[in-house]
């Protein structure tokens, strides 16, 4: 579980993250949504120990994080940008997917062993042997996705990683949302992103100004997915759809 208590962080001498106390647990996928500006990647840099907090702490598995060193700390937790050329340190595909897990792992067996898989379990026949430089936006996206799923780490940042991104190329990254264990915390502007998690989080102006359960928010129709939408236009013309009961049958 990461735990975070009473966290304040300050850039260049604002507060920009005040008080916030929140527990993340193994597996857990949470949304955190939240206007420009509220403090969403700050907070997910701190979450990954690459900006160290003015006060309050933050455990990963009871353990501070200030305490673990780098590359332990990968393997607990991993973050995804919104823009993943900012990542990119090689211009090959299958050495850019292998990058990060070679500063963790040092068998070569083991690190060829684990690109391969992550190559057959993300399908990526498609990309390897590419020049990262000549990848569209989603299939850089994926690459980037790719070498942090390399190092398996329990925890993953993905930091508005859909935001520029086409219908199809997000669909491909919803499914490995959707079959990923690890806990996935998902900082989005797209309500629509909220089906993905367990848990919704608010964040404005630094604090959590609001949390739920996704499912709670999903069944009153809150947020308007396009299942919901579907479902809200469907109950309001019951009377004139011969097969409604059917219809709600087949939808669960
Ligand atoms: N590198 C930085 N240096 C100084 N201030 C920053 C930096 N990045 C963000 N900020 C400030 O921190 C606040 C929160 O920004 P950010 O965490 O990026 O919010 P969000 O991701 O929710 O849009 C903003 O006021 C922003 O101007
Ligand atoms: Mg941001």
């Amino acid at each position: 579980m990461i735990k975070v208590e009473s966290l304040t962080v300050e850039r260049e001498g604002n507060t920009v993250i005040r008080d916030i106390s929140l527990s993340w647990h193994k597996g857990e996928k949470i949304a955190l949504l939240g206007p420009n500006g509220a403090g969403k990647t700050t907070l997910a840099l701190a979450l990954s120990g690459i900006i160290v907090p003015e006060s309050g702490y933050i455990y990963i598995d009871s353990q501070p994080i200030s305490d673990y060193s780098l590359t332990d700390l990968r393997k607990k937790i991993g973050i995804v940008f919104q823009d993943p050329e900012t990542q990119f340190v090689t211009t090959d595909v299958s050495r850019e997917i292998a990058f990060g897990l070679s500063n963790i792992e040092s068998d070569p067996d083991e690190i060829f062993r684990r690109v391969d898989y992550i190559i057959e379990k993300l399908n990526l026949f498609d990309l390897i042997n590419r020049d990262t430089s000549n990848l569209s936006g989603g299939e850089k996206q994926l690459v980037a996705m790719s070498s942090i799923y390399a190092m398996s780490p329990d925890y993953i940042v993905f930091d508005e990683v859909t935001s520029f991104l086409d219908r199809r190329s997000r669909e491909r990254i919803y499914k490995l949302w959707e079959d990923t264990p690890s806990g996935l915390l998902i900082i989005t502007q797209n309500f629509e992103e909220i089906k993905w998690a367990d848990r919704v989080i608010l964040l404005e102006n630094g604090k959590i100004s609001f949390e739920s359960e996704a499912d709670t928010l999903l069944k009153k129709n809150i947020i308007h997915t396009p299942e919901a939408v579907f479902r809200t236009l469907l109950d309001e013309n019951k009377d004139f759809i011969p097969e409604y009961q059917q219809i709600l049958e087949i939808l669960g």
